[in-house]
């Protein structure tokens, strides 16, 4: 079967991975991909966005299924541009994919079905958004209301933290028309829970779960990131907790369902469980990166198999297969990142019998493996318990040279 990914990350080069071994024949093409899916994929130049371009590749090509990775072509609505020339496509359609794109679109859904999550206001004046403020304890949340590569929230400790955060997302627009609405969100405090599901047809059908890491630095400190390690270990949920986000997803299936939603895809849910209440923080329409890293390398189950139930409204529980083995993954990424970072630096030969996925990588014209991006590699190593495979896995990091690159030392140690 010819499958075309759409992505250039750790997570596009994991699907690919798993997909290739499907006991069916799989010819992969990834668009644009990295040096990783290079070798062993094939690569095509076409940016994620020029749906056009895409399109007239994938039917030229005879392309049976597209598979999506990021949040930007979903909220745009590659997924209706494919299935406008009737190729199947593996993502939420645009309206589905709002649920990510619009933070206030999710907390109207939320409420509209009483799914627990934090109270909120949701305005685009900044002096409307000031007396509110002036009006709630801290600290406070303000996000802003659109896709901003996970950098669009910010906890504010104090009144003037809060106006200087409002200022810069309502009248300077720093985040352009993403910080154009802001949903300001009381703050909830508790240990946060991130659940990947498969939607099939509206139906949720969860994943084992996944810990990623944003904070940069050890001992959870520095700025937010993308995510700079991950574990995944067989689920051991305690039976009160899991009853109430069962509960959670049958809420959530029922607005799908009264909305006419047609959702299949991924539906990643982060829950902060406060209290031992689970409430709803945010969606994301995607499978998480680094969390399909350390994921797809636990499922046993034939993953074209999965995609496949998924798009005929089929896919059930029994259907997702799980490793009892633990899954640890470290994120190496270019010292600076999340800030401003230098680019296209080399890094030594990889050690060749490890699991790495490639997160942004490129190559000079001499061959040679370059950075390309913040999050570089992602050395992933699965074990009978979580701290062999975290032990192997920081075997696979210490073997990796490249002098712009760094890494958390203590992940799936906390
Ligand atoms: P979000 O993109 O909405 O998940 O927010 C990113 C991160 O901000 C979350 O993973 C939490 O760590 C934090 N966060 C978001 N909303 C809240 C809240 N209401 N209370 C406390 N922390 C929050
Ligand atoms: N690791 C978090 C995300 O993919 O959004």
């Amino acid at each position: 079967m010819k499958i075309l990914i759409i992505g250039a990350g750790g997570r596009e080069h994991a699907i690919a991975w798993k997909l290739s071994q499907s006991k069916r024949p799989v010819d992969i093409f990834i668009a644009p991909g990295n040096a990783g899916t290079a070798s062993d994929f094939t690569n095509v130049d076409i940016d994620v966005m020029d749906f056009d371009h895409l399109v007239k590749f994938a039917l030229s090509e005879h392309i049976e299924l597209v598979i999506v990775g990021p949040e930007d072509p979903l909220s745009a609505g590659i997924v209706d541009a494919f299935q406008a020339v009737d190729i199947p496509i593996f993502g939420p359609n645009q309206k589905s994919a709002r649920l990510e794109a619009s933070k206030d679109f999710t907390k109207q859904f939320l409420n509209r079905y009483q799914i627990p999550t934090a109270q909120s206001f949701t305005t685009d004046n900044y002096l409307e958004a000031k007396d509110y403020i002036s009006q709630s304890a801290l600290p406070i949340v303000i996000k802003a209301d659109g896709l901003c590569k996970g950098k669009g929230v910010v906890i504010c400790q104090t009144f003037e933290e809060a106006d200087a955060t409002l200022k810069d997302m309502l009248l300077d627009q720093s985040f352009g028309t993403s910080g154009s609405q802001v949903v300001i969100e009381d703050y909830l405090e508790g240990h946060e829970q991130s659940l990947l599901c498969f939607v099939s047809n509206n139906r949720l059908v969860p994943m084992d779960t996944a810990q990623d890491y944003k904070k940069a630095f050890d001992g959870d400190l520095g700025p937010n990131t993308g995510g700079v390690g991950v574990y995944s270990t067989p689920d051991n949920e305690d039976d009160v907790l899991q009853a109430k986000i069962n509960a959670i997803l049958g809420q959530i299936e029922a607005g799908l369902v009264a909305e006419d939603f047609a959702f299949y895809g991924i539906l990643f849910i982060g829950f902060m469980i406060q209290d031992g209440e689970p409430m709803v923080l945010e969606f994301n329409v995607r499978f998480g990166d680094p969390e399909t890293e350390v994921l797809l390398p636990r499922l046993e189950s034939d993953l074209l198999t999965v995609f496949e139930k998924t798009l005929d409204g089929t896919l059930d529980s029994a259907d997702l297969t799980w490793s009892n083995q633990a899954a640890v993954g470290v994120v190496l990424y270019s010292k600076g990142y999340p800030g401003p970072y230098d680019n296209h630096q080399l890094i030594q030969a990889l050690p060749d019998d490890a699991l790495i996925f490639h997160n942004g990588t490129s190559r000079d014209e001499k061959g040679q493996l370059l950075t390309n991006g913040g999050r570089v590699l992602t050395p992933v190593a699965l074990a009978d318990d979580l701290q062999t495979a975290r032990q192997a896995v920081y075997d696979v990091v210490a073997e990796i040279h490249g002098k712009s690159l760094t890494y958390r030392t203590d992940i799936a140690l906390l």
